[in-house]
């Protein structure tokens, strides 16, 4: 694809800082490359409400399917919290949005770099091995969506629902990424108590079938988020449900050492979605210390899977690794560093770094 016309949704609270960096990289890629990458901006979540009364403005629904790639920021922030369910940021913008588009497959990729190791969580010893992993998260339904779903006479009900062909799309996304990358992918569910697990796990073993060079297993979710802090290094593919996914990206992005690095893709059958895993941390926005680095990366995994241009991609991974390296590093990343810098710095210095490798 040469036409690179990308739809900008900043969103709330960090949303617009760590864009702002996503911006830089992409005006360098443009030089770099001698690219023209065509750039719309529209409003999504909280600032939606506030200028339009809703969280997905028709014009910013309309505005993404005219894109062929969507980068976003976040949603969402305790100003909107009070509003009934269904009008939030969260379920009325950035939900319906990935309902609307048929996001159905979000991919969160973690990696150790070696210079983070000694300030990991998880005190490593040797020979434990890398961390180097894919989340591969069912999207677009189960019980983030199923029907019924709302609160009557004091009950709230939600509807874990899957069918076999949604199963059996996403399983299938997972097996091809496993056969590029180590081969062993790992399916958690919740098969000893719900039926929708039961059916998962059935459909995700007929699966693999077709795939006899890729090791499966099956973990139970609660095993699973167990195993991940004992042996982090033991997974590959992590194929799972929508609330399930949802979680363990979250713990696996913690190995890392902060949210802030856990970059994701959206995929649906038109057009993708590239976002930070994080949400819109409303503690510390606006105060230009938020890592930019996931939606730096979520830039890299954009020009991979939204433009086949994984030239392009390393050339991002390579120098946000480099920075690292150098110890520079934002403040969120824990770390013994006297001076952490600041999120336009790092954006800045990332676009020098790119330079200087290009
Ligand atoms: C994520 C977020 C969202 C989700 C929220 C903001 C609706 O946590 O992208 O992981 O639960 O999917
Ligand atoms: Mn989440």
């Amino acid at each position: 694809m040469k036409n690179f016309t990308i739809c900008i949704l900043p969103g709330d609270g960090i949303g617009p800082e760590i864009m702002g960096q996503a911006l830089k990289i992409l005006k360098t890629v443009e030089k770099i490359y001698e690219l023209k990458i065509n750039l719309f901006s529209g409003v999504i979540g909280g600032i939606a409400i506030d200028l339009y009364n809703t969280p997905l403005p028709e014009a910013t629904l309309k505005l993404c399917l005219n894109c062929n790639a969507i980068l976003l920021g976040s949603v969402g922030g305790p100003k909107w919290d009070k509003l009934s369910p269904a009008k939030r940021p969260e379920r009325g913008g950035l939900l319906k949005l990935r309902k609307e588009l048929g996001l159905y497959a979000n991919l969160r990729p973690v990696m150790l770099l070696n210079s983070l190791e000694n300030i990991s969580p998880l005190s490593f010893k040797e020979n434990s091995g890398k961390i180097d992993l894919i989340t591969v998260r069912e999207l677009s339904s189960g019980i983030y969506f199923g029907e019924p779903k709302k609160i009557s006479n004091n009950i709230g009900i939600d509807t874990m629902i899957y069918r076999e062909d949604e199963i059996k799309k996403i399983a299938e996304i997972a097996f091809k990424i496993a056969l590029k990358r180590r081969k062993k992918v790992c399916s958690v569910d919740k098969a000893n108590v719900l039926n929708s697990s039961v059916l998962w796990r059935k459909t995700v073993s007929d699966v693999s079938k077709k795939y006899p060079t890729v090791k499966t297993e099956h973990l139970y979710i609660d095993n699973a988020a167990m195993q991940l802090i004992l042996n982090p290094s033991r997974f590959d593919v992590i194929l799972a449900s929508n609330l399930f996914g949802d979680i363990i990206s979250d713990e696996s992005a913690a190995l890392t050492n902060s949210l802030g690095m856990l970059p994701s893709a959206s995929l649906g059958d038109k057009i993708n979605l590239f976002e930070p895993a994080g949400g819109s941390a409303p503690d510390i926005a606006g105060k230009n210390i938020a890592n930019p680095i996931a939606q730096i990366l979520s830039v890299a995994m954009m020009f991979e899977y939204s433009y086949g241009r994984k030239d392009i991609s390393d050339h991002i991974y390579t120098s946000v690794k480099h920075l690292i390296e150098k110890n520079i590093r934002t403040i969120d990343i824990r770390s013994d560093i006297k001076n952490p810098v600041s999120t336009e710095t790092f954006g800045d210095l990332i676009c020098e770094e790119m330079f200087k490798n290009s």
